[in-house]
């Protein structure tokens, strides 16, 4: 059972997977936090609350149970503003008398077979209610009329709970919404190390690891997205621990605008987490009746080190997340032009890339930018989305089925929620940019950025794509969103709803999506922002792929790639084979190396495949057969991180066991050569006791002995070099 509740002790368990998460009601109507880690026998363990801790300075409330008892020392549920507890706060409610201190206590519980879905915001889900229960508890400021629930989904078998906040005006005046995080964990320790994923355009999600300081650490985008500054996911885990041992805590966010995730050490050495919206530039409104929904955040944990924390974001992403046909299907193999011709291209040039595609076994070809309205650079249409046939002659029809003809598939760029000054779209409504009257509007890559809060806005993006969408047999669409946020207003908001439209954006770029989604389920959606600039689990609701970085050079993608490992899923990666000298980088890469690299995701081709010779043409042949072998391994088995290439920036290795251990894929790139050295790797999660056949040399070895005293490469790693071994277990 993954929800009891103790009704004469008010005490609320959560077992998800071999996880225990417990929280009681104390008789003053306070919520504490008692427990959350590894699975526990008993429920009551309030003892573990430490009422003698030296309240000196901290506030004690009236109803207080103890001498010692208060809101600064004691670990809450969920953390309130400006009623004695002076830590970092998830909630703040401004009342008409104009005061900001919020205070909650327990009025009630539900539970709820399945998940609910929330309203307008992706959300993970299940299958069949069987998979999670939801514990919905309510909780009130009697004084501002806000009533909270809290709400909480135990997934059975993994070790998740996914938790959210619903927030109401029962009063009968107007609030505010100040701060509304969508949780807090409280934990009486501190010797933990953070990690978290920060970066840049082209160096998405770099791993960083250190220990906690007495203090408050965050980390947070207040750039409109969730950014590839910071990505929206922190990781808790013992000091010591490593990929196998250990204990961690994840927290993943599933929301695509401003985040924060902000961690406080306290002088007890206690530690509390919240994340949620970033509360700058933030605020919302609540008539009498009105409700609020925080977007949910993920957690998870495991006492196996950070690979169980990774398989189990892998699993409930890939199967409680992400949505469609295209989750489970098999994705195509595509080649997008981008790389290839950049603005250069028309209607010829694309069919040529297409035909030797169809030949070496490719089977989408995706039209990126420039392909609409005048846009031969960046400067401007966007906006403007019909097709420019002068490049596109005869039409985009035309193409799609010159294209089909060949036997491939047809993909399409967008970048919808992007206006060019430079367009007919803003001709017409230059008001329909986010912008604030009387300031200059700040452009980013020469564009700037629809107002997504606006009906009429979203409207005309859903006529115009769908325009296109039906216009041909459009099996795919790459949505791009290639600038932050600034100047951020609304035209037709009131002053004192202007800070809603950070979040009122990003809901309005979710009813687009869904709307979009619904009208065209069988449309492969691939998202992405300047490559990685928006990859979270909230995009992944709609597009179950994204790019994963506009740096396609094999080595740089070995980083990047591992730091994407943490919370998602290979499937959800997409990584192609580029030119080499590298576009980004220039450095020179082995073609068998881009190719082993970019078979780590979702596997494609970004350059000009009339320019490769033979012996490349070859290879792409040999490459997509080998993405059709282990495509189940790679998306649907387990992924490992052998070697991180962080260890000894020299090489790395990472490998994918299918679901039943039969078959195992072992990936080692030589980054930079080691003069004079041998490798070693051990495996991991094989069969200790089956024997697996290294399939292209013969080469037997048991499970154990490949997992404990690893296996030796007898191959010549040169700069760049990699190889990739198929493992298979004998009958
Ligand atoms: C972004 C994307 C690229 C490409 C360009 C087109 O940078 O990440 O892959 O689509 O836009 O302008």
């Amino acid at each position: 059972m993954p929800i009891t509740v103790n009704d004469q002790k008010k005490l609320f368990r959560l077992d998800a997977g071999n996880s225990t998460y417990i929280m009681q009601v104390r008789e003053n109507g306070y919520l504490l936090h008692l427990y959350y880690g590894s699975h526990i026998s008993d429920s009551d363990v309030s003892h573990l609350l430490d009422n003698h801790i030296n309240a000196a300075f901290s506030p004690l409330p009236p109803s207080r149970e103890s001498s010692y008892f208060s809101l600064d020392t004691q670990p809450q549920e969920y953390s309130c503003n400006g009623a004695g507890d002076f830590r970092i706060s998830a909630l703040s409610v401004k009342m008409p008398n104009g005061s900001t201190s919020t205070e909650l206590k327990y009025a009630s519980y539900k539970i709820i077979d399945g998940k609910p879905s929330l309203e307008g915001l992706p959300a993970t889900y299940v299958n069949c209610d069987s998979e999670a229960k939801t514990l919905e508890i309510t909780m009130e400021d009697t004084l501002s009329g806000a009533e909270v629930v809290l709400c909480y989904t135990a997934f059975e078998s993994l070790n998740a709970i996914a938790r959210n906040v619903r927030i109401r005006n029962t009063s009968d005046a107007l609030l505010k919404v100040d701060r509304a995080y969508s949780m807090t964990l409280d934990l009486n320790r501190a010797d933990f190390d953070l990690i978290h994923f920060h970066g840049k355009h082209v160096a998405e999600r770099k791993f960083e690891r250190s220990p906690l300081i007495h203090g408050i650490q965050s980390i947070a985008s207040k750039r409109g997205s969730s950014s590839h500054n910071h990505n929206p996911f922190v990781i808790l885990c013992d000091k010591t621990a490593t990929e196998t041992f250990g204990e961690a805590y994840g927290f993943s966010f599933v929301y695509s605008g401003n985040f924060a995730s902000d961690i406080e050490v306290d002088c007890f050495d206690h530690t509390r987490v919240i994340m949620g919206i970033n509360p700058t530039d933030f605020e919302w409104l609540l008539s009498p009746g009105d409700f609020f929904t925080t977007p949910e955040v993920v957690m998870v944990y495991s006492d196996a080190g950070l690979e169980k924390l990774s398989h189990t974001y892998h699993r409930l992403y890939r199967k409680n997340l992400c949505r469609g046909p295209w989750r489970d299907a098999k994705r195509p193999i595509l080649v997008n032009n981008w790389e290839a011709t950049y603005f250069e291209f028309n209607s010829d040039k694309l069919v040529n890339i297409a035909k030797d595609a169809a030949e070496l076994g490719i089977e989408m070809l995706v039209m990126d930018d420039g392909w609409f309205g005048n846009r031969n650079d960046d400067h401007s249409s966007l906006g403007d989305w019909f097709v420019n046939e002068d490049k596109i002659s005869g039409g985009l029809d035309a193409l799609v089925k010159r294209v089909n003809d060949l036997g491939l598939k047809f993909g399409i760029w967008f970048e919808p929620e992007m206006i060019s000054p430079i367009s007919k779209l803003y001709e017409a409504h230059p008001d329909w940019c986010l912008h604030v009257n009387g300031r200059d509007r700040s452009t980013g890559r020469q564009q700037l950025v629809l107002d997504m809060s606006r009906k009429d806005v979203r409207d005309y993006l859903f006529n115009v794509m769908s325009e296109i969408l039906s216009s041909s047999n459009i099996a795919y669409v790459k949505w791009d969103f290639n600038r932050n946020l600034s100047e951020v207003g609304s035209e037709l908001l009131p002053p004192e709803q202007q800070h809603e439209v950070f979040h009122r954006y990003v809901l309005g770029l979710y009813e687009l999506l869904e709307r979009l989604i619904t009208a065209f389920p069988n449309v492969l959606f691939e998202g992405c922002s300047g490559g990685g600039g928006r990859f979270d689990p909230a995009m992944l609701y709609y597009s179950p792929q994204i790019w994963t970085s506009d740096n396609t050079d094999a080595i740089e993608r070995c980083y990047i790639q591992y730091g994407t490992s943490f919370a998602y899923p290979a499937s959800s990666m997409s990584a192609h084979v580029s030119a080499s000298p590298n576009h980004q980088t220039g450095r020179a890469t082995s073609f068998k190396t881009r190719g082993n690299v970019a078979m780590a995701g979702a596997f494609g081709y970004e350059l000009d495949l009339n320019k490769l010779s033979v012996e490349e043409k070859q290879l792409v042949k040999e490459q997509v057969e080998s993405y059709h072998k282990y495509y189940h391994i790679i998306n649907f088995g387990d992924f490992y991180r052998l070697i991180s290439p962080y260890d000894n920036n020299y090489y790395c290795a990472w490998e994918y066991v299918s679901e039943d251990k039969n078959e195992a894929l072992l990936t080692f790139v030589s980054m930079r050569v080691v003069i004079n050295h041998t490798y070693f790797v051990r495996l991991r999660g094989l069969d200790p006791t089956k024997i697996y056949v290294d399939v292209a040399t013969g080469d037997e070895y048991h499970g154990d002995t490949l997992m404990n005293a690893g296996l030796r490469l007898k191959e010549w790693m040169g700069d760049g070099s990699s190889i990739v071994k198929y493992f298979k277990a004998k009958e």
